[in-house]
């Protein structure tokens, strides 16, 4: 059996001496507060064992980590109708570029781009009786903690400073492909952006990505197709214009916040969250892809 808590253990300790740690975001006022020395991993395996190091019982902002989340809520309500909207191709382009969604019509390349994030709200925006109500809900009740809530500081220093992102949804509205004003479609994404859990309770809301569909308490949410496709847009999406790198090096299913944390999965066999809030030169979080990479690296374990 793999020792995950010694490979952990060894990882955490090797991290924590790295000088290079990148820099913590700042585009998101409230966000540049968090200290660069925060550094945590929590993996959890499929018979639900728990091993944990560092600073993964603090919350953080997981920010885009959010976007497979309402992706995965969209699809239990509207399934495959998701795709008439948004495309499921890698951009190459950073998180919030603008171009090709000007170039293609309006259909974003894919979900996990702000872009792509901001049509799926706009999905959830129409669909759910009360969104950021209903939003939270579904991510409580995936992690079984009803204390994860919203920070609506950061919810609202995004929304100061959110000029791309109110730009893609103006965009987006011009093409036909946002059905509700902007105003309410980026008020429900800002806050789902905000949304504060640390490295356990994420592993626990990824954990149904990990496990065909079903959760840590045996509900079924997912279908296995469903599955199929949410976990192939994260390798191929997941980091941006870092994709590529991330499959490379670590060979995983994941995604990336701006806040610095990193969820990844290794279907039937275990889900990490990985939090370190410095940023390399694409957005992603440095030592969470380098503690990534090395988990795969000891463990001999990755999809491939
Ligand atoms: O829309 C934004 O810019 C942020 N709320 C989320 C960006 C993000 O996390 C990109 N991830 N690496």
């Amino acid at each position: 059996m793999t020792d995950y808590q010694t490979i952990i253990d060894t990882i955490g300790a090797q991290c924590r001496q790295s000088k290079d740690r990148g820099k913590v975001a700042n585009y998101i006022p409230e966000l540049a507060k968090v200290s660069d020395s925060k550094f945590g991993i929590h993996l959890v395996d499929s018979n639900k064992n728990n091993y944990y190091t560092g600073h993964s019982d603090e919350a953080f902002s997981i920010q885009s980590i959010s976007k497979v989340l309402s992706l995965a809520l969209a699809f239990t309500l509207v399934d495959n109708a998701i795709l008439n909207r948004v495309d499921v191709e890698p951009s190459g382009d950073p998180f919030n570029h603008l171009s090709l969604l000007e170039f293609e019509n309006g259909i974003p390349r894919n979900p996990l781009i702000n872009a792509g994030a901001i049509v799926v709200a706009d999905i959830l925006v129409t669909e759910l009786q009360d969104p950021k109500r209903d939003f939270l809900q579904f991510v409580r009740d995936l992690t079984n903690d009803q204390t994860i809530d919203f920070d609506k500081k950061v919810a609202r220093s995004e929304k100061k400073t959110g000029f791309k992102n109110y730009a893609a949804a103006n965009l987006l509205k011009s093409y036909g492909n946002l059905k509700n004003d902007v105003e309410t479609v980026l008020d429900f994404y800002f806050h789902q952006c905000s949304i504060a859990m640390d490295c356990a309770q994420l592993t626990k809301a990824f954990f149904i990505f990990m496990n065909r569909g079903v959760c840590q308490r045996n509900k079924t949410y997912l279908t296995l197709g469903q599955v199929k496709r949410i976990n192939a847009i994260m390798l191929t999406c997941g980091f941006y214009d870092e994709a590529g790198e991330f499959a490379f090096e670590v060979g995983l299913p994941g995604k990336s916040g701006v806040g610095g944390g990193i969820v990844a999965l290794l279907p039937g066999k275990y889900c990490v969250a990985v939090w370190s809030p410095g940023l390399n030169a694409k957005g992603n979080s440095k030592l969470g892809m380098e503690a990534l990479e090395k988990l795969t690296t000891e463990s001999h374990q990755s999809i491939f």
